[in-house]
Parts: structure tokens; C-alpha cells; sequence
């Protein structure tokens, strides 16, 4: 490891903006200056300057009461209105916001005026099945148009949604809708995927059946055309339903503070966070991000991101972020290889996409299958490329700058989390010299550091855990339903710090490279995963009587799950008779969902555990690795180790 992050920060190509490209850029590098002048007034100006405020605010940053941060709290928007009339009472009414394009083939495009039309029934269906201001709403639906607007329909009547990805299982659905208590479920008879249709309607059935929950209607938009269990009385086509409502709706202005949304995320324990974000906030820095980091242009750009609506990233970069900015993008429903492994190729070619943000895991598996497949289509017409959601290594940097960028296309590595709501370490594609794999440097207006242990901040070439030193916009205003969890979690360890749960290194010019979790999350494909939550998964099987899991490190995924099996000694004759491997995997996806599937399932009499009890994960992970194992003196039993590895081999 210690040899491949020297070979990493030793990494000599530099890539300087062309001047054609600075000259026109959006971010200049006086941004750098305003901001470290004065940084409150710096997001002050940038919230005026992107967010249109129905009261203007005068106060910044109350930070009276750390960490809780209010930021403009005394001014009042609507977040929709941002998104949607403005854009068409300045006269852009007819340009597309949305170019959606379905997995079998299917197309719409929809102009802001279009989609503010819609946007305004559906906020008045909701109204109408009784949701109000700070309700929560839960939204299970495909990568279709109405999943932009279902969320804008509840940000529009100032009530909070929390997304859940499609992916995830009518359990994880559950815990869900009942931590945020919420009264309506919007999602769709099924959606398309890999050339079929998968039930999404069948699965929210699966989460209401047993015992009262709170919701009190599921809305059901038709897309699969599936057969689905009806419900009367609770379940409605959205499609019925929405042509009955009134077309004119007036957005209402909320406080800045208004919750806008929770979005679950995986922690260290097994139950998953409700990460809460609010308004103003939240708007400013997603448009601010989104404008200076892509470089947009709105008039001429078109831009796609490819994130489900589920994770943050498509909160912030497919629905916030670039409608507040009145962007043209694109909004694609389907697996990047289906009906062929050029699809996403095609969907740049077809739609001129200049601006494209997707993770190092496709552009990995993208790197494996060949560049044959993406050289069939033109790509000329993309001009900045983005990543996110782990690190990328420079090998996967240089392929997606050569054969998706055509050479010359610049590429920023942003680095964020579901709880700092938007991008704040990455380049500004027309100032920053680029580094192949490195993050590189905080936006303007970011303060971050990376600490030792023991606080203290390290120097050039050294490594520590990465904190955000001040408060910042988009910041997430706790966990829901769990401020003593939100303090421990992020503001335990370093006080007044927020401390982020990565690793890493400033490079001999004091940029910053990502090195992973440091705690007990995976990051797989991109996607946040919990040791604790797949754990308990496992242990709530009846042939399991322990687990362990570990994220291992995988060319193509970044990390895999890879878990240690202890098998109930009442059960060894049942597991000697099934492929308990595939029964476990199998569980685990009805459990959370085929994301948190373990790659590979090890069947282990023994576990090491430390003298308390504690099972030691650094040393199964070697094993999982293929590595010598690491220093066992620490275990109870330190034969343990020899007798997992030679059952595995
Ligand atoms: O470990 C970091 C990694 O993803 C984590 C956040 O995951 P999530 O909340 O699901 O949000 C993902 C999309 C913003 C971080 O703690 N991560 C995210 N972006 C990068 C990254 N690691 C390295 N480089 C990045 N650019």
C-alpha cells in the first residue's frame, strides 16, 4: 500500500487549462481571493447572485450554537420557484431542461416552461392528499422525469422528501418510511433496467405489509405498464390523478432553515443516517458548485450527469444544482450497457453533451471492455468531464481525459459527501493545473485541513483524516430524529472540526489526495456501504451464527464485500445439503439490495477477535486481499488466523 501511494504522489503529468479555455472560463482565480478576504460575505454574494430570494436575507452565518449552523436564516425562498419560474419569467422558458431518455429507446424532452407546468400539479396533487409543509414524503421511483418532478412538487409546498434508491429492497424501503414518519409514498409500477422491467410497485406493497405505518397514500406513476396489486383507497395513479388538479399553483417563499430533504446514508452502525438538509443553504452552494466547477454555460451547454436520483449526487448535480442554474441536461433511465456497451457513447452523440460527471467505477469497467466501444460515436462535443464518489487512480484519469475527452478535455476529481451536500475539494477546470488522481485543492469559501490523531495539522507529504475546519452552505443540519448521533459522528473527534471518516495526504505542493474510509464504510462502485449493516444482514439468517465483512480492494469497483461466515452449529447438516454462499447472498439483497451483495461469502469456523471480544477486520481484509496477514499479537487465539486461511486455501 505504502508503495502505491508513493508512486500516486509522485505522479509528474500536469495539465494547465489552454488559454482558449481559461479565457472563457466561469471561474477566474480571483474567486480564491474574494473568498479568503472574507468568506461569509464571498457566500453572501454568491447566494444573491444564483438564488433568487423572496425576502432577502441580512444574516449569513448564525453559529451560535455549534454544530448546529443556520445559514441566511432570517431570508425566505422556494426552492422550485429557483429551479423552475424564474428561468421562465427571465425568458427561457423554451429551453429544455430535461432530455430523458428511456432504457428501450423511448425519448422526451421537456422545456422549463413544461416542466414548471408540471411541477405546479403535481404540487397541487399533493396539497390535495392532504401533505403540508414539513411532511415527509418518500420517493421510490426510476430515473424518469417524474422523479425530478415529484421532488420539486415537494420542495414547491415546502415539505421535505427522502429519496430512496430504486435498487434498494422493500426492507431497507421500511426502516425508511418509518425513521422519517412519512405520509406519502410516490413511485412507479416498474422501471427499466438491463432490457427489463423491474417492480418497484410490488416492493412498496412488500414494505407496507406488515403492521400500521404512516402512510397514508402511495401514488403510482405508470411506466413499467407491469401488472400491480391494487390497494383501494390507498394506492393512486399518479398519471389519473395529476390530470384532475388545477394547472396554476403560486410558489410560497419558506425560511431559508426549511428542511428540503433526508436522504439516508450508511454509518458505522447498522442503521442507516438520515442525513438532513435544508434550503437556502443547500441552493446556494449547489448552484454556486455547479456553475463553477463545470464550468456551465446555460445558454450553449449540455450537460448529463449520470447519477441515480437516489444518492446525493443526483440530488445535488441532476435535480438542484443544474435547474437552479436553468441548464440543459440530460436524464437517462438505463444501465450504461444496455441494449449494447456503446449506450451512454450514443447518448452523448445523439444529445451534443459538453459537460459530463460520472464515477471512476464505470469509467474502470468502460477502461476494461475497450476503447473500441466509445470510438464508434463523436464525442467532440464534450469539452469538461467530472468524477466523484471515490478515488480515481490516474490510469482511469488519463483513459477517460484520452478516449472520452479526445486528449484535451479537462477533468476534475470531486471530492464531497452526502453530508457535506456539495462538491468541496476539486479543481476550477479553467484555473487549476490538473493532477492525474488528486483531488487537489478546497473550493473557494472551504476551509479543510487534514489532521493527526491527535489534531494537529499535518505538513506537505504527510498523511492524517481530513476535516472541514468552518462551517460551510450546504453543510447537513443533523441526522433526523438524532442530534446526539450527529454530534458524535462528525464533531467528537476533533471538537469544533467536522471530521469527515476519510484519509488523506497533502502531495509535496499541498494538494490533497483521497485515500479511502477510515472507519468501518465501504465504498463500492461509488456506493457507501456499512461492515455493521451487511453484518447484521447475515446474522439475521438462520443458518448464521457469526458474520464479519470487510471491504476488499477490486480493479473494477474500487471496493467489494467480502464476508467471513460462521455457520450455527444446529445448522451444519442443512448447510451441508444448500449453496449457502448463493442463500446468503440472496438474503442480503432482500435484506438491503443487490448493491450490498458480497462478492464472495468465506464459510469460517472461527473469527479473530481481540482479547475483549472485538473482531479484528485489518486482518481479514489481508486475507481478503491476498496479503500476509498483519500482527496478530492482539488476538485472543492467534491460531485463529492460520486456520482461516487454510480453509481458504
Ligand atoms: O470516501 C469518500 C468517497 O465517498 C464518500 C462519500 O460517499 P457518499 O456520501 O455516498 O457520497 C458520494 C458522492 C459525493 C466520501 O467519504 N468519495 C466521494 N468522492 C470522492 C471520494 N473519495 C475520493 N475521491 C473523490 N472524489
Amino acid at each position: 500500500m505504502s508503495n502505491t501511494i508513493d508512486n500516486l504522489l509522485h505522479e509528474a503529468r500536469r495539465f494547465a487549462p489552454t488559454e482558449e479555455f481559461a479565457a472563457n472560463a466561469i471561474a477566474t482565480a480571483d474567486l480564491y481571493e474574494r473568498a479568503s478576504a472574507d468568506r461569509l460575505g464571498f457566500w453572501a454574494d454568491q447566494s444573491r447572485d444564483l438564488v433568487h430570494w423572496h425576502t432577502p436575507f441580512t444574516r449569513t452565518l448564525d453559529w451560535s450554537n455549534p454544530p448546529f449552523a443556520k445559514w441566511f436564516d432570517d431570508g425566505e425562498l422556494n426552492v422550485a420557484y429557483n429551479c423552475l419560474d424564474r428561468h421562465v419569467l427571465a425568458g427561457n422558458g423554451d429551453r429544455v431542461a430535461i432530455h430523458w431518455e428511456g432504457e428501450p429507446g423511448d425519448s422526451r424532452s421537456i422545456t422549463y416552461a413544461e416542466l414548471t407546468a408540471e411541477v405546479k400539479k403535481a404540487a397541487n396533487l399533493l396539497t390535495s392528499l392532504g401533505i403540508q409543509a414539513g411532511d415527509r414524503v418518500a420517493i421510490y421511483l426510476p430515473m424518469i422525469p417524474e422523479a425530478v418532478i415529484a421532488m420539486l412538487a415537494v420542495a414547491r409546498i415546502g415539505a421535505v422528501h427522502s429519496v430512496v434508491f430504486g435498487g434498494f429492497s422493500a426492507e431497507s424501503l421500511r426502516s425508511r418510511i418509518d425513521d422519517a414518519e412519512a405520509k406519502l409514498v410516490i413511485t412507479a409500477d416498474g422501471g427499466w433496467r438491463k432490457g427489463r422491467v423491474f417492480p418497484l410497485k410490488d416492493a412498496v406493497d412488500a414494505a407496507l405489509a406488515n403492521g400500521e405505518s404512516t402512510v397514508e397514500h402511495v401514488l403510482v406513476v405508470k411506466r413499467g405498464e407491469n401488472e400491480v396489486a391494487w390497494t383501494a383507497g390507498r394506492d393512486l395513479w399518479w398519471q389519473d390523478e395529476i390530470a384532475l388538479v388545477d394547472a396554476d399553483h403560486v410558489a410560497k417563499a419558506f425560511p431559508a432553515e426549511n428542511p428540503l430533504f433526508i436522504l439516508y446514508t450508511s454509518g458505522t452502525t447498522g442503521k442507516p443516517k438520515g442525513i438532513l438538509h435544508t434550503s437556502g443553504g443547500y441552493l446556494t452552494q449547489a448552484a454556486f458548485t455547479h456553475k463553477n466547477v463545470f464550468d456551465l454555460h446555460p445558454e450553449s451547454d449540455v450537460y448529463w450527469c449520470s447519477a441515480d436520483v437516489g444518492w446525493i449526487t443526483g440530488h445535488t448535480y441532476v435535480v438542484y444544482g443544474p435547474l437552479a442554474n436553468g441548464a440543459t441536461q440530460v436524464l437517462y433511465e438505463g444501465t450504461p450497457e444496455t441494449p449494447h456497451p456503446g449506450r451512454w457513447w450514443e447518448i452523448i452523440e445523439k444529445y451534443k453533451v459538453s459537460i459530463f460527471y460520472t464515477a471512476p467505477t464505470a469509467i474502470r469497467s468502460f477502461m476494461k471492455i475497450g476503447r473500441q466501444h466509445p470510438q464508434k460515436f463523436d464525442l467532440s462535443s464534450l469539452r469538461v468531464l467530472g468524477s466523484v464518489g471515490e478515488p480515481i487512480n490516474p490510469e482511469a484519469w488519463m483513459w477517460y481525459r484520452d478516449v472520452i475527452g479526445g486528449g484535451d478535455t479537462p477533468i476534475v476529481d470531486t471530492w464531497w459527501q452526502t453530508e457535506t451536500g456539495a462538491i468541496m475539494v476539486s479543481a476550477l477546470p479553467g484555473v487549476t493545473t490538473l493532477k492525474p488522481g488528486s483531488a487537489q485543492v478546497p473550493l473557494p469559501g472551504i476551509s479543510i485541513d487534514i489532521l493527526d490523531e491527535a489534531g494537529v495539522p499535518v505538513g506537505k507529504d504527510e498523511g492524517g483524516l481530513l476535516v472541514v475546519t468552518e462551517p460551510w452552505p450546504s453543510m447537513l443540519r443533523g441526522i433526523w430524529g438524532d442530534p446526539d448521533r450527529f454530534v458524535e459522528t462528525y464533531w467528537s473527534k476533533f471538537g469544533d472540526k467536522y471530521f469527515a471518516g476519510d484519509g488523506a495526504r497533502y502531495d509535496m505542493d499541498g494538494e490533497i489526495w483521497l485515500m479511502g474510509r477510515v472507519d468501518d464504510v465501504m465504498n463500492v462502485s461509488g456506493h457507501r456501504l456499512s461492515t455493521a449493516e451487511i453484518e447484521s444482514a447475515l446474522v439475521a439468517h438462520p443458518l448464521t451464527a457469526e458474520a464479519a465483512v470487510v471491504g476488499a480492494a477490486d480493479e473494477t469497483t474500487g471496493q467489494a464485500v467480502v464476508a467471513f461466515v460462521i455457520i450455527k452449529q444446529n445448522q451444519l447438516e442443512t448447510a451441508e445439503s444448500i449453496d449457502v454462499a448463493a442463500e446468503l447472498r440472496k438474503h442480503v439483497s432482500q435484506q438491503i439490495g443487490a448493491i450490498a451483495r458480497p462478492r464472495d461469502i468465506f464459510i469460517v469456523t472461527e473469527l479473530p477477535k481481540t482479547r475483549s471480544g472485538k473482531i479484528m477486520r485489518r486482518l481479514l481484509k489481508d486475507v481478503a486481499e491476498g496479503r500476509e496477514v498483519g500482527d496478530t499479537t492482539t488476538l485472543a487465539d492467534t491460531a485463529v488466523m492460520s486456520s482461516i486461511q487454510a480453509k481458504l486455501t
